[in-house]
């Protein structure tokens, strides 16, 4: 039976939080190690301001993660990553529903995310779940490629 587990991420999580990131995306997109130091210093402090994520272990696998940052009644998503053998199982899903449901007890209403105009995976999960698209930014990632904001109030 697969055993699924959701914990928070800590700050010693930051290696493998990077070396998942850098499988899930291109170099150039992915974030660099110095900047994860920096992203989790304060990781999951007791506040409704700040980092907060989660990490999926599937039997007791590091499986993937999700970032958020919360500015009291706002949040975005930084980003959710799930490594290539454990997708299309309904972990990002899983992910994204437990985060929602941590902000919603932390105050949060609205959650807003950018995510890339040609990464078909991630906008069907988020419309899915509900978001739906504000705007496009153009060439908001590197290679020219634009961003939708996307918005759910929670
Ligand atoms: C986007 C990502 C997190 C999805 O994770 P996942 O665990 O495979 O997704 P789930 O199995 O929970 O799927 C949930 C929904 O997402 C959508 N989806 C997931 N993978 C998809 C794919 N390859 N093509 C189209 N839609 C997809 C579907 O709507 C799916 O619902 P369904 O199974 O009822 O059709 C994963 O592909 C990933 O880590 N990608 C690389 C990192 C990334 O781009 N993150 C998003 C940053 S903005």
């Amino acid at each position: 039976m697969t055993k699924i587990n959701l914990r928070k991420i800590t700050r010693d999580d930051t290696e493998e939080i990077h070396r998942i990131d850098s499988i899930c995306f291109p170099a150039d997109i992915a974030y660099t190690f110095t900047e994860f130091l920096y992203l989790l210093r304060h990781i999951n402090q007791p506040c409704t301001r700040g980092i907060k994520g989660f990490i999926i272990e599937v039997n007791s696998k590091t499986s993937g993660f999700i970032i958020a940052r919360q500015n009291k009644k706002h949040s975005e998503i930084i980003t959710v990553d799930i490594l290539p053998e454990f997708r299309h199982k309904g972990y990002g899903e899983k992910l994204l529903n437990f985060m929602e449901q941590f902000l919603t007890k932390n105050m949060v209403k609205y959650i807003f995310l950018e995510v890339a105009v040609n990464n078909e995976p991630a906008i069907n999960l988020y419309r899915k779940l509900g978001y739906q698209i504000l705007k496009e930014i153009d060439a908001y990632y590197p290679g020219n490629i634009s961003a939708f904001v996307m918005k759910k109030k929670i």
